[in-house]
């Protein structure tokens, strides 16, 4: 039993500069401490992240109703906890707290429990068979919602793919800055910049960005000796309006967009791409699957958005072959869990993800090895994403892996 004695929640910043929630539980000693992050991109069935009042409104329903039902309660309860978060807000999608509100309890709480239990929080949930790395995936070109004037797909990502997860990281920015002095040298005359998850973002169309990134990993590939490849996100729901996806010089139709990507996939040897097809697209997104399936993750972010029920619908027409998991999409550890659970049990690879949006919070880290996730998405560069990235390599060395 962990009672929590005192329960707190503060308004913090995010990596954009905004004001998101951050929450404190305390039992004795011991602190369990979360943040939430904020998506730019976000899906259309995701949890709200705050209600209409703002951040403002979550902290006042925080301290009004949630607090008092927390303080007494065995943090060790995760279900009961996440259920009593569910019954407060009396909403399907967390519209009267906020999700983010709800995210910070639910994973405060998981961190007090493992704080106390004197365990790492992936050991505390994901028990002692918990000792598979994730392989990161980093964003090196950008552009979409988390960035103006660059390409029209929001991110251009490496994953590398060797043992050890230290060099993986590592490999990861190596192919970022070599992609940074190729764009220095092609456009000399003009700044370079980074976008809100810290990628790269210039003037390029997409196949260029592609094409460019598609060398840098061959060439880091040779050098570190293990697999570096290609992984796209083009959140595809961003870029499409009235039936058609619309680039910034020409518009195609679903079918034609199948054809692109198909080909993309094949060219340049991508290993994984996530929301090529609108949030809503079931059927396109599973004819993608039976043609790229065997040569590469097909991933849902905003068509399941963490979301069982949008995630069963996806298992029964094959949608895809691959879940992005961000804990505030549905906005609390339980239901998180239960979606990687049924994603696995499906034989879907799943892959924890940050928001565009991030805080320095570390949990995402430790929910990927606890899950026994396949990937972790969290950008290459930038403090808000290295938090994860760094943890990582320290889970790794508690290990006994390096
Ligand atoms: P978001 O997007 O955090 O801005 O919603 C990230 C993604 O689409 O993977
Ligand atoms: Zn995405």
């Amino acid at each position: 039993m962990t009672l929590i004695e005192s329960a707190r929640a503060r308004q913090i910043l995010d990596s954009r500069g905004n004001g998101t929630v951050e929450v404190d539980l305390r039992s004795g000693a011991y602190l369990g401490r979360a943040a939430s992050a904020s998506g730019a991109s976000t899906g259309a069935h995701e949890a709200q992240s705050f209600p209409h009042g703002g951040l403002e409104e979550s902290l006042r329903v925080f301290h009004e109703e949630v607090a008092r039902r927390l303080t007494g309660r065995d943090a060790r309860d995760q279900a009961g906890l996440d259920q009593e978060l569910h019954d407060l807000d009396g909403t399907p999608n967390f519209s009267r707290m906020g999700g983010n509100l709800a995210t910070a309890v639910s994973l405060a709480s998981a961190r007090l429990a493992a704080a106390a239990a004197q365990l790492p929080l992936f050991r505390y949930l994901g028990g002692p068979g918990a000792a598979t790395l994730p392989v990161p995936f980093g964003n090196v070109i950008g552009g979409g919602r988390h960035a103006r004037g660059g390409t029209t797909f929001q991110e251009f990502l490496v994953v590398s793919q060797g043992p050890r997860a230290e060099r993986n990281v590592m490999a990861n920015v190596r192919v970022h800055r070599r992609v940074g002095e190729a764009l220095a040298l092609r456009f000399p005359e003009r700044p370079l910049g980074r976008g809100d998850e810290g990628a790269w973002v210039a003037a390029l169309d997409d196949e260029d960005a592609l094409r460019l990134l598609a060398g840098i990993c061959e060439e880091v590939e040779r050098e570190v000796g293990f697999p570096v490849r290609p992984a796209l996100d083009p959140a595809a729901s961003e870029f499409y309006r009235d039936g058609r996806y619309r680039f910034r010089d020409r518009s195609l139709s679903p079918s034609e967009q199948v054809t692109l990507i198909e080909r993309l996939v094949r060219d340049y040897g991508v290993v994984m791409v996530e929301d090529p097809l609108q949030e809503e697209d079931f059927e396109n997104f599973a004819t993608l699957t039976r043609s790229l399936g065997s040569r590469c993750k097909v991933v849902g972010d905003d068509i399941f958005v963490t979301n069982v029920t949008r995630i069963r619908q996806g298992i029964e027409c094959g949608a895809a072959n691959a879940v992005l998991i961000k804990p505030n999409q549905i906005g609390t550890l339980t239901d998180t869990r239960a979606a990687v659970d049924l994603a696995h049990r499906a034989g879907y690879a799943t892959i924890v993800s940050h928001r565009s949006g991030e805080t320095t919070d570390d949990t995402i880290a430790h929910l990927a090895v606890a899950f026994g996730s396949y990937g972790l998405k969290s950008g290459a560069v930038g403090g808000e994403r290295l938090a994860k990235l760094n943890e990582l390599i320290r889970i790794e060395e508690s290990l006994g892996r390096r």
